[in-house]
């Protein structure tokens, strides 16, 4: 990506859009080839905020993707539930591609390894699905749609695609049911736009122009959410003019009154297990809609602002069950594609038999080192407790 920094942002942008967003160039040669390949699609999932808040630890026949937790947004985000979601995207696309390659993916969630999403892979016959094909077209489109209504065959492919292990899906597509979902919108905009520490949070994560967007490789792009890209100082100002609650829930009423349809997941329980599955269902749907010539965007607020959570859950009749993710789908215009970092593979040291000095006992020795520095590094990205970074040091302590 750094030979994309060259030349005009919109020129750079271009070429890094046509790097990203993609299929694969041939078959990828070999197993270890192939993982990686697998870990490519994976990060072409959609996360909060474009935070990419994923790592990827790369086994002999398995991929585990655990939580970046450098990467959480505590505002919007405080019990992770969207960095849960996100990490199911992702594994979505994970087996999706997979499957395209020969090999059937199961995932298991470990609590006990920082939170880890394993996904084993088994060899199995190619099949290259409608949702794998739209990887590369997906996106989270911010933008007005024509109104139309879908065809009830595509109704019934988003719903199927949707629903998942222990997630249900509710479709609105009345507009007396979309107003009230609106008014649940407007009402949560309303409290997070007053909220400093949320628009705070929210600005760290925007880049204004396509020099920075490419140049951090996340975040939210002005352009992918329909406004203009503009140099950084006058983006800042212009944020802190135009970004007032009436702005934005003008601009969300444009948004629902132009849309289809709006879908609410909503899982059978809470904990990040759970999560994951509505990421995955979340990111079969979006599939689903790509493949489809759907365009769909995230209107989360009802479920993000926690005090209103339980009466929107009562609007749409789930008991004490959290609503997760309220989607808006219709059809409508593609807008520019966000950037991604694909530099997110967690490099454990391996020792091999290059490494050994001949000597037994002090092969014993370096190896013990190469763990403790890979317990480490892992570590320090899933941010243990100082105690728990001692206990480990103190593994190198030869008394002990
Ligand atoms: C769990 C989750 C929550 C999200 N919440 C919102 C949201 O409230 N509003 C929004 O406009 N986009 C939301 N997004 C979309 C992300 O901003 C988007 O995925 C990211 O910017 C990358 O863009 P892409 O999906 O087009 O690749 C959310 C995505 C995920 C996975």
């Amino acid at each position: 990506m750094s030979s994309c920094t060259s030349g005009t942002g919109a020129e750079s942008y271009e070429t890094a859009i046509q790097n990203t967003w993609r299929h694969s160039k041939g078959e990828p040669g070999g197993q270890s080839a192939l993982l990686r390949e697998l870990v490519r699609y994976a990060t072409l999932a959609p996360s909060s905020h474009n935070t990419q808040c994923w790592r990827f630890r790369i086994e002999d026949a398995a991929i585990s993707i655990l939580p970046d937790l450098s990467r959480r947004c505590p505002v919007v985000d405080p019990d992770d539930h969207h960095l849960f979601v996100s990490l199911g995207c992702s594994a979505e696309n994970l087996i999706q591609a997979a499957l395209a390659n020969g090999r059937m993916g199961h995932a298991a969630f470990y609590t006990a390894g920082g939170n880890a999403l394993r996904v084993s892979l088994e060899s199995t016959h190619a099949v290259t699905s409608a949702l794998f094909q739209a990887i590369p077209e997906r996106q989270s489109t911010r933008a007005e749609y024509d109104g139309k209504p879908l065809a009830r065959q595509e109704l019934e492919l988003l719903e199927r695609a949707g629903t998942g292990s222990g997630v249900r899906l509710i479709f609105l597509t009345e507009r007396e049911a979309m107003e009230r979902v609106l008014e649940y919108v407007v009402q949560g905009n309303t409290t997070q736009m007053n909220d400093r520490a949320f628009v705070e949070e929210l600005k760290t994560w925007i880049r204004f122009s396509a020099n920075e967007a490419i140049r951090t490789g996340d975040g939210l792009y002005s352009a992918s959410s329909g406004n203009p890209s503009l140099p950084p100082w006058l983006g800042n100002l212009l944020f802190d003019l135009f970004f007032t609650p009436k702005n934005e829930n003008d601009r969300y009423a444009k948004y629902v009154r132009s849309s289809a349809g709006i879908a609410v997941f909503v899982a059978d329980d809470a904990g990040p297990a759970h999560w994951i599955e509505v990421g995955r269902s979340y990111e079969r749907f979006a599939l689903q809609s790509a493949a489809l010539g759907i365009r769909n965007a995230f209107l989360n607020q009802p479920v993000e602002v926690a005090a209103l959570r339980p009466q929107f859950a009562g609007f749409l009749g789930v008991g004490n069950r959290r609503p997760d993710l309220v989607v808006r789908f219709g059809r409508g215009p593609k807008l520019p594609p966000s950037l991604l970092d694909r530099r997110r593979l967690v490099k454990d040291m391996a020792w091999s038999r290059v490494l050994s000095v001949g000597v037994e006992e002090i092969d014993e020795d370096h190896r013990k080192l190469v763990a403790i520095f890979n317990i480490l590094n892992h570590a320090v990205i899933d941010r243990e407790s100082p105690e728990y970074m001692a206990a480990v040091l103190d593994e190198l302590n030869p008394s002990s």
